[in-house]
């Protein structure tokens, strides 16, 4: 292990998706599921524990499925289901900001833990300043030339003679952790929106084809939000840029239908804004992700670098390489500025058909590196780890948590940055952990 290697790696992902021998209707209804790998002078220490969501909680109390998710319906049919929003598994992603450890989900407001124990402290509003209806990312992004923490989620504008007014609430939280300006605007309809951009002065958002429709059934409670989630291939994505500072917003545009799930890093200059990103023309996924013990295959997104017009909202998409890319990650220090290297997952075509890559991509000289992983070996999110003192993109570790579906154990990988090929330690751990999602590297120790 690289000597200068300290801080702790939070990881989480859905843990659970099975109960009382019943199994949840989608990914994405699993408990979340913290990890923590602490590195240590005297080596690395692993941690894990389910975050206590009053779903968890009654769940595992009764021993069965009681509570809805995003494709999961309570026993009991209609009346068991009407009225009832989808539970909060906190199981995407886990942020460290302003002292608190939030875990988070998109669906919901995050959950603070205890660092050092991983213990649940409770549902998390900022004192008071996330309502219940306050929908709060997977996604946000902290701005490391003010250590602001930028965070967004769908919402609700307003009632109507129409219905039900959706919006986009977009949160701004200081160094410190306090919640300090909220706004919601108005947007014309419910579509998938899962990350965005961040540049110096600006958050951009892709508001994409995948819809979600039929509210009334979702409502009533005869069909799960999945069953009404659709890619609508007529639809632009909208994209809405605003201002980091106002929270207003200056620029509405669009273009080609679509849906980008990940962004990797964004920077802007006098005239334009310039976007990493993921791009997917379809929702196919879905039915995979439906019943994922079952899924035959998972794929990337392409990589597309977007170029939009500050003063016309004129937009331009071009590829960045032709391998199937995901979960993109990039030095910090760089967010909201030019960078050289995106590190991401990669499906390479092949003997596996899930992630069975890494790749680091030069998108400004044009370079990729590209590892594939011993067959039966699955990648997940690569995080950068800057050495300290160090400046450039690359002078550091990726840690990737690889599953051996060999051995049936999780192996945390540690990767030269410069040269992704080296694989400079592994920590084989006796178990295996559940395939996750997104995480967080911290200095500090926990
Ligand atoms: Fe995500």
């Amino acid at each position: 292990m690289p000597d200068w290697l300290r801080g702790t790696f939070f990881r989480n992902g859905p843990g659970r998706l099975d109960v009382g021998g019943e199994k949840f209707g989608h990914w994405f209804d699993g408990d979340g599921l913290i990890c923590k790998f602490s590195f240590r002078a005297d080596g690395v220490h692993f941690a894990n524990r389910f975050v206590r969501t009053p779903k968890f909680l009654r769940e595992t109390a009764l021993n069965r499925i009681d509570c809805r998710g995003f494709g999961t319906q309570r026993p009991g049919g209609l009346l068991a289901n009407f009225l009832r929003p989808p539970a909060n598994p906190a199981n995407t992603s886990i942020v460290w900001h302003g002292g608190h450890l939030l875990a988070l989900n998109e669906g919901g407001r995050p959950f603070a833990l205890d660092p050092d124990s991983l213990e649940t402290l409770g549902e998390f509003d900022y004192s008071g300043e996330l309502s219940q209806f306050n929908m709060f990312s997977a996604h946000g992004k902290i701005h490391p030339r003010t250590g602001q923490y930028f965070n967004f989620g769908m919402s609700i504008a307003g009632i109507n003679r129409q219905g039900i007014k959706p919006g986009l609430s977009i949160y701004r939280i200081s160094p410190s952790g306090k919640l300090e300006k909220k706004k919601t605007i108005s947007v014309d309809c419910f579509p998938f929106c899962h990350d965005f951009a961040l540049s110096d002065k600006h958050a951009v958002f892709f508001l994409s084809s995948i819809r979600v429709e039929h509210l009334g059934k979702i409502i009533l409670g005869s069909r799960t939000m999945a069953d009404c989630t659709h890619f609508d291939a007529s639809a632009p994505m909208q994209i809405i840029v605003v201002d980091l500072d106002s929270l207003d917003v200056v620029l509405r545009t669009q273009t080609a239908p679509g849906a980008v799930v990940h962004f990797g890093n964004s920077w802007e200059d006098d005239r334009y804004i310039h976007i990493d990103a993921m791009f997917i023309d379809n929702f196919d996924a879905n039915d995979k992700l439906k019943d994922i013990w079952h899924a035959d295959a998972l794929g990337g997104g392409k990589f597309i670098r977007y170029k939009i017009e500050l003063a016309s909202g004129s937009t331009v998409a071009a590829p960045v390489c032709d391998v199937e890319c995901e979960f993109p990650q990039w030095d910090n220090r760089k967010t909201g500025s030019p960078h050289r290297l995106i590190y991401a997952a990669a499906v390479l075509q092949g003997d596996n058909s899930f992630f069975n890559g890494v790749a680091r991509v030069d998108v400004e000289n044009g370079g990729m590196q590209v590892i594939k992983l011993p067959a039966g070996c699955f990648a997940s999110e690569p995080m950068f780890v800057a050495r300290p003192g160090s400046f450039a993109e690359d002078d550091g570790v990726l840690l990737d948590v690889v599953y051996n579906a060999t051995s049936q154990n999780s192996e945390l990988w540690v990767m030269d940055a410069a040269k992704i090929s080296d694989v400079v330690a592994k920590v084989m751990l006796p178990h295996h952990i559940p395939h996750q999602f997104h995480g967080c590297f911290t200095n500090q120790l926990f």
